[in-house]
């Protein structure tokens, strides 16, 4: 995840740990789905690899989806408290209230990512789920990144 280092130090330091230590939460669950699907790089299906390792991925799967809806839930509550204990900030606030709206809809748009690669997976296109996943992860929380959380922080000077 691109996180601006520099200015994530701008926030109060217990806020700034925690936000932080989910960012990199994040990103790890991203590296470990790229560890376990050996064609994440590629357009393969998962003929080229042996039954014990198709087993694995598919079992692993629903636990990093499930982990995944955990913390990302987590971490835009945390991320919302936060924002709202700073001094100038309400709920109505349009700064907030534009960054919730944009929380609640990757809460909406990753519930509709699951449900596809769980039916890639029954389909047994279980790389093509874990590519899905990946991607569509990556492409959210980057673009989040530098359209809310970014200039959240920066925000912060104050
Ligand atoms: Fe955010
Ligand atoms: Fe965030």
């Amino acid at each position: 995840m691109a996180i601006h280092v520099q200015a994530i130090r701008k926030l109060a330091p217990a806020d700034y740990l925690l936000i932080e230590e989910e960012h990199v939460r994040l990103g790890r669950l991203l590296h470990d789905l790229h560890e376990t699907c050996s064609n994440l790089d590629n357009l393969l299906s998962c003929q080229g690899c042996e039954s014990g390792k198709l087993a694995s991925c598919r079992g692993r799967l629903p636990s990093y989806i499930h982990d995944l809806i955990d913390l990302v839930d987590m971490h835009f509550y945390h991320e919302e408290s936060i924002m709202l204990s700073r001094p100038q900030v309400t709920v109505g606030y349009e700064y907030f209230r534009l960054h919730r709206q944009a929380h609640d809809s990757i809460m909406q748009e990753l519930k509709s990512i699951v449900g596809e690669c769980s039916s890639l997976d029954k389909l047994e296109k279980t790389a093509e789920g874990y590519r899905h996943l990946y991607k569509k992860l990556s492409d959210l929380f980057e673009e989040h990144d530098r359209c809310f959380d970014d200039p959240f922080i920066h925000s912060t000077k104050v």
